[in-house]
């Protein structure tokens, strides 16, 4: 499989041209909404809800904003090339990942994850930078 090049499989078929690149967002995401899931589960069956917001973010940044990254490279296939929407992919699921454990933590009463709590936010966030980025680059013709 090579990342960044239109998926030759749905080329030219009348649909949306998928490619490898958002395949890989959306299967990350599919995954992390799985285990976001079974964690909601978790909770509703314990009645423990202090890690709501662990929960909640998993699911946010894991399966919803990563879906729609995907959403965006299924449609613009152009913008899918190069390195930055792997870069882009790398920081979102590190991001999730790491945030999840440590915000579990953190709201079960151990403060010293708070540190990495806060690393996780800003891969996050400069996830959503290069997101801006990739979408302001004008397009290679
Ligand atoms: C099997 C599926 C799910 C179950 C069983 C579940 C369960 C729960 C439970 C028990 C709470 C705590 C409610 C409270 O204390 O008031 C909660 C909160 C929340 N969930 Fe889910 N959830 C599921 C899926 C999702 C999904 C897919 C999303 C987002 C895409 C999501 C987003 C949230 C949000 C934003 C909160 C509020 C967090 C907060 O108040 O800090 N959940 N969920």
């Amino acid at each position: 499989m090579r990342y960044g090049l239109p998926d030759r499989q749905n080329a030219g078929r009348g649909g949306i041209v998928s490619n490898s690149i958002s395949l890989l967002f959306f299967r990350t995401a599919a995954i992390l909404l799985i285990v976001g899931m079974l964690f909601g589960i978790y909770m509703s069956a314990s009645g423990n809800h202090a890690t709501a917001g662990a929960h909640a973010h998993l699911n946010l940044i894991g399966f919803v904003v990563m879906s729609v990254y995907g959403i965006f490279f299924a449609l613009n296939p152009k913008k899918s090339a190069g390195r930055l929407p792997k870069i882009l992919w790398g920081l979102n699921t590190i991001a999730a990942v790491v945030m999840f454990p440590s915000l579990v933590l953190l709201l079960n009463g151990y403060p010293g994850f708070e540190p990495l709590v806060a690393a996780a936010s800003f891969l996050a966030l400069a996830g959503a930078i290069l997101f801006a980025v990739l979408l302001f680059q004008p397009e290679a013709v």
